[in-house]
């Protein structure tokens, strides 16, 4: 056994061959976990995996009146133009190939945007499967003359990888570091499970 990266409360670990008591591992989805001192450890079997800084992203887009209604309101799908967008961004960045949205969870729109405002963007990757990403997008409005900055929306879109022929493909492990991502990490967990469930009884 190799350790290789020490975070925080986690330590991550590359085993050359399994460990040799394999009753003690998870099997979350793909992803490998031990139960150690109470503590979850992280182990990647000699695969690639990401940190979620590596692929987050935060855009800034002033709204003009192109994005809005007659009396400056944005546009719902504008928003959900720019969501698909930075998550797009964000997934590519992660599995470093093509990427297509599979699905975008319920939408809220919180509060309505103007014509002026600034739009901030905060996307990054919440979990992934095996070739499918959930990416996790805040949408944040600024008025820049006041300064008042409001949470307008929110949206999880799960993007799955593509291969050169246009099959899904596996993608990198995904690392959650701090508390917030390991928290939005076993969140998403949980609703790729419900969203799997949905899928199934719909086919
Ligand atoms: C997404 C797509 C590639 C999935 O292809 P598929 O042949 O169904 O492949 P699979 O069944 O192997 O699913 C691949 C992954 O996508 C996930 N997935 C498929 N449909 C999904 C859906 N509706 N919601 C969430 N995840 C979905 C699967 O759970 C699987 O995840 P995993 O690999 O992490 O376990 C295919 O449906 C597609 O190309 N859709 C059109 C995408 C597009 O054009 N988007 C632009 C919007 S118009």
């Amino acid at each position: 056994m190799k350790i290789g990266v020490s975070f925080p409360n986690y330590l991550l670990i590359q085993f050359n061959e399994p460990p040799s008591k394999p009753d003690e591992i998870v099997l979350v989805n793909n992803q490998k976990y031990i139960e150690a001192r109470d503590q979850l450890v992280w182990c990647v079997f000699m695969e690639e995996a990401k940190k979620v800084s590596d692929s987050a992203l935060t855009s800034v887009r002033w709204m003009f009146p192109s994005d809005a209604n007659p009396a400056g309101n944005v546009f719902g799908g504008a928003i959900v133009r720019y969501i698909d967008e930075i998550a797009a961004a964000v997934a590519q960045r992660h599995a470093r190939s093509n990427v297509v949205i599979a699905s975008m969870d319920r939408m809220d729109f919180h509060r309505p945007v103007r014509v002026g405002d600034l739009l901030i963007l905060k996307a990054s990757v919440n979990y992934v499967g095996n070739s499918s990403m959930e990416v996790g997008v805040r949408v944040e409005a600024e008025n820049p003359r006041t300064g008042e900055i409001v949470h307008a929306a929110s949206a999880y879109c799960t993007m799955v990888a593509l291969d050169e022929n246009g099959r899904p493909k596996r993608v990198p492990r995904l690392i959650p570091d701090t508390e917030e991502e390991k928290r939005r990490f076993l969140e998403a967990q949980r609703r790729r499970e419900e969203r799997l469930k949905l899928l199934d009884s719909k086919t």
